[in-house]
């Protein structure tokens, strides 16, 4: 992935601390010198360790906790989240395009989110500095004001923590030596339980609309105890789940409709 990196992306990697020597008996330390990778610390542990140890990370387990600088200050990622929903979405790194509009974007959203009870917390795995810079730029070209926090991984700390790195960085890790922070979104509901989990390629912005969709169909769900059908939105028809009689689903909901025994849809 350096290799698509933009200079300026590449630049800001650049200035980050250098490795001290790698572990010994590690995977780095059989390679001559001048082909060393340039590690960072949370890199350097991986060399001496193989895989960082972390939570397995699935839909319905407590989001790991961790303390974080951010563009606000210094934070408890549960004490942030508090009794609210939050949205945790990562970028590779500061002052790439495709990052720049997908913060301008969310940063515009900010009011649709505040009406769900969804606290936005983003993170690029730069240093607080270089976010102060890149937010300037996002608050020019989307014409917007960032107000949520940013996180600064520039160890990948919490990269790692949440497993939003490339597999691919990581099984070249000689050769390109850092693994780069993905594109991911968290939804975590007030218990602090994972609801969602997405994943997208570097080269592939995310949509907004589809964020925005499912914290509606989760929310509903909860609130409701409905299912919704594909490419649902609010208002639209929704479906009784399985654990439901039709007979249970017409006194809590009114009408229901039957297309199967398996299939019924309601409106509530
Ligand atoms: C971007 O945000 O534009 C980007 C980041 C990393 C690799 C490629 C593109």
């Amino acid at each position: 992935m350096a290799a698509i990196l933009p200079r300026a992306g590449l630049r800001a990697l650049r200035t980050l601390p250098r490795a001290t020597p790698v572990a010994r008996g590690s995977f780095a330390s059989t390679l001559p010198r001048t082909q060393r990778p340039l590690a960072q610390p949370i890199t350097r542990r991986f060399l001496a360790t193989g895989i960082p140890e972390q939570p397995r990370l699935r839909l319905g387990s407590t989001a790991p906790n961790f303390k974080a600088q951010t563009t606000h200050g210094e934070i408890d990622f549960h004490e942030f989240i508090g009794n609210n929903w939050a949205i945790l979405f990562s970028h590779p790194a500061d002052f790439t395009p495709v990052c720049t509009t997908e913060l301008g974007a969310f940063s515009k959203l900010k009011n649709e989110f505040d009406q769900r009870g969804v606290k936005m917390i983003g993170l690029s795995a730069n240093d607080l500095s270089s976010h102060g810079d890149w937010v300037k730029d996002i608050n020019e070209v989307a014409n917007t004001n960032v107000q949520f926090p940013i996180i600064a991984d520039a160890d990948r700390k919490v990269a790692f923590l949440y497993d939003m790195v490339d597999q691919r960085d990581i099984d070249n890790i000689a050769e390109k030596g850092i693994p780069f922070t993905i594109r991911s979104v968290f939804i975590i509901d007030p218990a602090k339980k994972i609801r969602l989990i997405m994943l997208y390629p570097a080269s592939t912005g995310r949509n907004s609309a589809e964020v925005l969709r499912v914290i509606d169909a989760l929310q509903a769900a909860d609130k409701k105890g409905i299912a919704t059908p594909i490419d649902w939105n609010v208002g639209e028809d929704v479906i009784v789940p399985p654990s439901v009689s039709t007979e249970d689903a017409k006194k809590k909901f009114g009408e229901v409709r039957e297309l199967k025994p398996y299939l019924r849809y309601t409106n509530f």
